[in-house]
Order: structure tokens, then sequence, then C-alpha cells
């Protein structure tokens, strides 16, 4: 029992090799296939990334041409996904729809050898977006949009979908940064879920509308929702530092705060923040920001914690005009990539995932018959 407590969520344990990232790694950090997430958020955009994480390599400026053009021509929707998405209600959390549509998607361009894996990983990537914002405005006005568009990056094309024009240059740049961050973590609890489900040989879709299913928690991506509807609660720095106070008191997790891996910090943490503080600076923001530094203050202060990426996502997200419940599901869009690499990986040299456990339960006994239990 000792050694089962000791490796409760299977915190520490070295579950498998892989050659797409590392996290936390002494004196290394976050890198993608060997560069550092600082270098790639500072010097290339999130299909550079995606291409990096599913091929191996950056592309040259031609292989990122023609995969832009790839995934331009792919954000259309088929007409029966449309009509399951219309389907969805408009109370539905709209990972739910992702997860949804995912799995129809699957059932519409079902995995074969003439639409394989690295065509679904690109038609995930150009359609989630799409599916997203569809869904959204079909159910809040009723409008069908057209999601086929000449946007030049999926960061723009989702800005644009959502507000109804193109985004400015800021805004797109914020958002790829963001896509860029989320791409890949590792053997996070969606990914792994990916690994497992791909282990078992089912198929593409499978895998990722489970990796889906395991992101909507707020132990995992949805905590960049759980985060933004605690600091919206406060119109003031002094009255969120009050809150959280007793919130800690109380014992209650602050959400955006802490890491299974990461002990000192989160690298993503401060290339997201020096965004939010940009996109607060250009909004003319003295509360989002302000409150967010404090609470940041206090974490620090109180609990020795750190903000992981979801934290200033949050705010982030709001001065870009993003709905809350779309936070996760951007997680999503950007964690296609990531998620694609790792199936591909697990493929090529597959085992099923399998492990044991201790059993705890009774003895071993009789059944009873029913009349006498
Ligand atoms: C990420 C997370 C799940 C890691 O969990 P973990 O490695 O299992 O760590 P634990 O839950 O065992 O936490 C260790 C201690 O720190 C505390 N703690 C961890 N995260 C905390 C948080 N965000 N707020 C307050 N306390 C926290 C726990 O309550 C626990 O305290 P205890 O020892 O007194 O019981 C956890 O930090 C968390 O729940 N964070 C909030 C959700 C979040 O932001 N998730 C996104 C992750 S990228």
């Amino acid at each position: 029992m000792s050694e089962v407590k000791k490796t409760g969520g299977l915190a520490g344990i070295v579950a498998g090799e892989t050659k797409i990232a590392t996290v936390g790694k002494e004196g290394v950090g976050l890198t993608y296939r060997g560069y550092t997430i600082e270098d790639l958020a500072a010097n290339a955009t999130f299909e550079e990334v995606a291409y990096l994480l599913i091929h191996g390599e950056l592309p040259t400026q031609t292989q990122l041409d023609t995969y832009k053009k790839t995934l331009k021509a792919l954000r259309g929707l088929p007409a029966p996904l449309k009509t399951v998405l219309e389907q969805v209600p408009k109370e539905a959390h709209p990972m739910d729809v992702l997860r949804t549509g995912c799995s129809a998607l699957g059932t519409l361009e079902q995995e074969t050898s003439g639409h394989d894996q690295v065509a679904i990983a690109n038609r995930l990537l150009a359609t989630s977006p799409s599916m997203l914002l569809y869904w959204f405005h079909f159910a809040k006005s009723g409008k069908r949009i057209e999601t086929a568009s000449n946007a030049p990056s999926i960061a723009a094309h989702f800005l644009e979908m959502l507000h109804g024009k193109p985004a400015s240059d800021l805004h797109v740049r914020v958002m790829d940064v963001s896509l860029i961050l989320y791409a890949e973590h590792e053997f996070n609890a969606s990914t792994f879920t990916c690994r497992t489900i791909a282990s078992t040989l089912a198929d593409f879709y499978s895998a990722v509308t489970g990796g889906i299913g395991a992101l909507r928690g707020p132990l995992h991506g949805g905590a960049n929702e759980a985060a933004m509807e605690l600091i919206e609660k406060f119109q003031t720095a002094d009255e969120a530092e009050k809150a959280l106070v007793q919130m800690l008191h109380d014992k209650k997790l602050i959400m955006g705060f802490g890491h299974r891996v990461y002990k000192k910090a989160d690298p993503r943490s401060d290339i997201i923040k020096v965004w939010s503080k940009k996109l607060s600076d250009a909004c003319g923001d003295n509360v989002l920001y302000p409150v967010s530094e404090r609470v940041e203050a206090v974490m620090r202060r109180e609990k020795g914690m750190f903000p992981n990426l979801d934290f200033y996502s949050a705010s982030a997200y709001r001065f870009l005009g993003i709905p809350t419940p779309m936070f996760t599901p951007i997680f999503v869009i950007s964690r296609i990539s990531g998620w694609s690499a790792h199936i591909f990986e697990q493929r090529s040299n597959n085992r099923l995932i399998r492990p044991t456990a201790e059993y705890t339960g009774p003895q071993q006994r009789a059944v009873v018959p029913i009349g006498k239990r």
C-alpha cells in the first residue's frame, strides 16, 4: 500500500519514452523536439511548431507555404457534420461540441490507407476552430457561418470567425503565441489518454476524442476557465487579496497555480504574462491585469506557488474578447498537434499500455443466493 500511495496519480513514474518534448528537466525546461519554448514562442509561428511536432523538423519556407495552403483548404465542414453540430444544444459546453465534432468527423471521413493519420491530423487542426465557431454562432443566433476562409493562419482564422472581422496584428500574434505554448507537454493526462487509446490499435479519431475528454477537467485544461471565473469576481487588487487569503485559509484550490512536474516555475507562464500585459496596456485595462498580478503575489507569499500557463492565458484571452467557455477548446485546437505527434510515436513502436493495480478489495467470497442477501 505504501508503494501505491507514493506513486498515487503515477507521480514521478516514467511511463514510456518520447522524442517529442521535455518538461521540467533540470537546466532544460520545456522543449519541443530540442527547441526551447522561449525560442519557439519568440521566433516561430504556430504552424511551424505544429509542423515541427508532427514531422519532427521545422519546415523550410516552401514546406511551410505548402503546409499552410493544405490546412487552409481543409477548413470547410462537411454538410452532415454541420447538421450534427446544429443538434448540439446551446447550453452545451464547447468542449463537448469539439468532442462530438471530432467523433462525428471520424464517422464521415474514416481512417483508411487513403485517408491516413497525417491527413487526419491536418484535417482536425484545420476544422477544430471551424466546428467550434460554426456551432457557437448557430447556437447563439441561428446563423450558419462560412468556415472556409482565406485568413492567413489558424490564429487569424479563429479570431476572424469569432468576431466576424479580421483581428489586429497584435491580437493574432498573441493568439498564435498562445497556440504555441499549449501545443505539447509530454505525458500529461490527455496525451497519455491518447497514447493509451492508440496503443489498443484504435483509430485516430478515437484517440483524439478521448484526449478531449481528459482535457476537459479543471485539474487539466479546464483550469484556464476556472482561473478566469476567479479573477473576474474582483474589482480591485485589494479585494482579490482579501478573498484569496480566505480561500487559502479554507484550503481551496486556486486554479491556474501549481504543477505536477514543474517545481519552481512554469516557463510558459512568463511568456504569456508578457503578452497579457501588452494587451492590458493596449486596451487601457486597470482591473484584470492588476488583479491577476496580486493573485500571483499572494500565492507566492502564502503558498510559495507559481502560476502555470493557464493563469495569465485567462486574462490574455479575455482581452482578445474570447468567451470563457472557449478557453479550453482553444487548448484543444493547439494540442491536436502534440496529440497527433504522440499518436504517431505510439503507433511507430507500439505495445499495449496496460499497467496493473494493487488489489485492496474484499477477500475471496461466495455468491449468496439473491433471496438470502
Ligand atoms: C496541477 C495540480 C493538479 C498538481 O497536483 P499534484 O501534483 O497532485 O499536487 P497536489 O494536489 O498533491 O498538491 C500538493 C499540495 O499543494 C496544494 N496545492 C496544489 N495546487 C494548489 C493550488 N492550485 N491551490 C492551492 N493549493 C494547491 C495541495 O492542496 C496540496 O496541499 P496538501 O499537501 O496540504 O494537501 C495541482 O497543483 C492543482 O490542482 N492545481 C490547480 C489546477 C490547475 O491549475 N491545473 C492546471 C495544471 S497545468
